[in-house]
Order: C-alpha cells, then structure tokens, then sequence
C-alpha cells in the first residue's frame, strides 16, 4: 500500500487530499498545526478505509521544522511515496500597510518549507525511481496581484520551481505535478483577512474538485495544472497577450477593496 505525505491536511485543499487519497486505500501522513483537527480526521479515516493513518503536529515556519517533520517519519520508518507540499497561506492587504512578520512567514511557509521538503524526500524518491511530489501553488502564479504582493510572488516560485523540477525528473520515474487552484472552498480567506465582499465570492469550486483534477493529471504526469473553469484558463493566459501594466492594472481593479 502507497503512502502520501500531506502538509496542511487539517483544512481546505489539504483536508480534501487527504480524504480522496484514503478512498483510494493509501496511508497517510497528516502535518499542520492543529493537532485535534488532524487527530480526528485520522481517527474517522482509519475507521472507516482501515489504512494507517499518522499524526504529525508541526508549525512548518519554526527553525528545523521540515528537518524534524523528515525525522519523525524516518522514526516511523515509513517511505513516502507521494508528497503534497500543500500547507500555505495568504495575506489581503497594501503591502506596507501589513505586518512585515507575516510576510516573512508567508515566504518561511509557502517557499522555504516547500523547497525543503521537496529537497529531503527527492532524493529518497529518486534512488527508488518512483515517487511523486505534488506542489501548491495557485492561478495567482500567473500574474501580479497588489494587495496580495508577496502571496502571488511566493506562488509564482513554486510554479517556476516545479516545472524546472519536472523537467529535470522526467528520466528518473519521480512525477512532479504543480497545481494552480482558483478560487477553492476552504479557510483561506479567512486566514488571509480577505474583506467580507470576496469571502462570499461565488465562484469558489470545492476542494474535492480540486483535488480530483490534480490525482488525474499526476496520473498523466503532467507538469502543470490550472483548476476550475475556463475563466481561469483565461486569466492564467492573460499576461502572454497585453501587456504588462494592462495586466496589472486589470488585476488592480478586482482586488483593490
Ligand atoms: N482556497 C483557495 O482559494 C486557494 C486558491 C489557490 C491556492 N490555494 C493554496 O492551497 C493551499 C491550501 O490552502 P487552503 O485553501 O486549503 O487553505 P486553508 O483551509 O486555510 O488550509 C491551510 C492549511 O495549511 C495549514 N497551515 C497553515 N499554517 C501552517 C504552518 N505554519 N505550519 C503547518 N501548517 C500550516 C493549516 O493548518 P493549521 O492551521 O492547523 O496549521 C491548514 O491545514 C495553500 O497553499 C493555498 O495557498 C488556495
């Protein structure tokens, strides 16, 4: 049986990996924070498809945190066959006028832990020849977004930095798929402050739709991925038609408050 690693499977997107991948009979290893949260999924997961599932309550944005997470699970002596690098959040505001401390985490969380991560269960996966990571990131890759300044960079990154990674693993049987949500049901907006007029935004699709379209293009093995409808595929596609200031002052308009 396979066994995936899913960080920030206590809410959202990560939650919903994480009940799809157990209907799938796979284990499990669940990582965020909130150790309740992960505990009772895993309880009601293990109960119901009988897989194993672990608990690893974790703050990825600590000193030593990825290093300790890739520890413990080496002291449970599972291998990781698929790792989700999930975990993120983001943060609605002119950028000088936010904390400058969440920035840095934002960056600590949505880069620094990805590109670790990514590091330490590669090579096992490469030595193996088989494995797959599959990375977060968001249609926010695609284009500037002011008030969300540091959020649409960090997932710019990890776009940039999994089509590279896929490339340079297309020999090695280690699939690495980058997926870009649209707006997606969970507690992001609420994590990110985002003013109540975009919480209700009403083209939120569900996680599990999400989740469904990126398993399916891992199968294909393919690089990227883009969710939702074809709104989405238009906005990605954006910036290689106008120019760039039209871009960002179209961008400007839908998100100033
Ligand atoms: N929802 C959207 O519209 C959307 C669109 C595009 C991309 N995304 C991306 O999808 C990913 C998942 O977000 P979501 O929408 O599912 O949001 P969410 O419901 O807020 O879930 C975020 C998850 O990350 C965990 N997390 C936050 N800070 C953490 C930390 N310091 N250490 C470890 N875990 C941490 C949270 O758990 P704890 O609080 O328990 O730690 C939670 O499980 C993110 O990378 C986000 O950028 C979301």
């Amino acid at each position: 049986m396979k066994t995936a690693l899913i960080t920030g499977a206590s809410e959202g997107i990560g939650k919903a990996f994480a009940q799809e991948l157990a209907t799938r009979q796979t284990n499990l290893v669940l990582v965020a924070r909130s150790q309740d949260k992960l505990r009772t999924l895993a309880d009601e997961l293990q109960e119901q498809h009988k897989i194993r599932v672990e608990v690893i309550s974790q703050d990825l944005i600590l000193q030593g945190a990825c290093q300790n997470l890739y520890d413990r699970v080496q002291d449970l002596e599972i291998e990781i066959d698929l790792l989700i690098n999930n975990a993120g959040f983001g943060d609605y505001g002119a950028f000088a006028s936010r904390d400058l401390q969440k920035q840095l985490q934002m960056i600590q969380l949505n880069v620094s832990a990805l590109v670790e991560l990514t590091h330490l269960f590669l090579g096992q996966m490469q030595s193996r020849q088989q494995g797959a990571i599959v990375n977060v990131s968001s249609m926010s890759a695609f284009l500037p977004i002011p008030y969300m300044s540091i959020y649409a960079a960090t997932k710019a990154f990890v776009l940039s930095f999994s089509e590279s990674l896929w490339a340079e693993n297309r020999e090695t049987g280690v699939k690495i798929l980058v997926v870009c949500p649209g707006p997606t049901e969970s507690n992001f907006s609420e994590a990110a402050d985002f003013p109540k007029v975009r919480k209700r935004n009403p083209s939120h699709i569900p996680a599990k739709e999400v989740v469904e379209k990126t398993l399916e293009a891992l199968n294909k093995a393919e690089p990227t991925i883009v969710t939702g409808g074809l709104g989405n595929q238009v906005v990605v596609n954006l910036p290689r038609f106008l120019p760039r200031e039209t871009v960002v002052n179209l961008v400007e308009k839908q998100f100033k408050n």
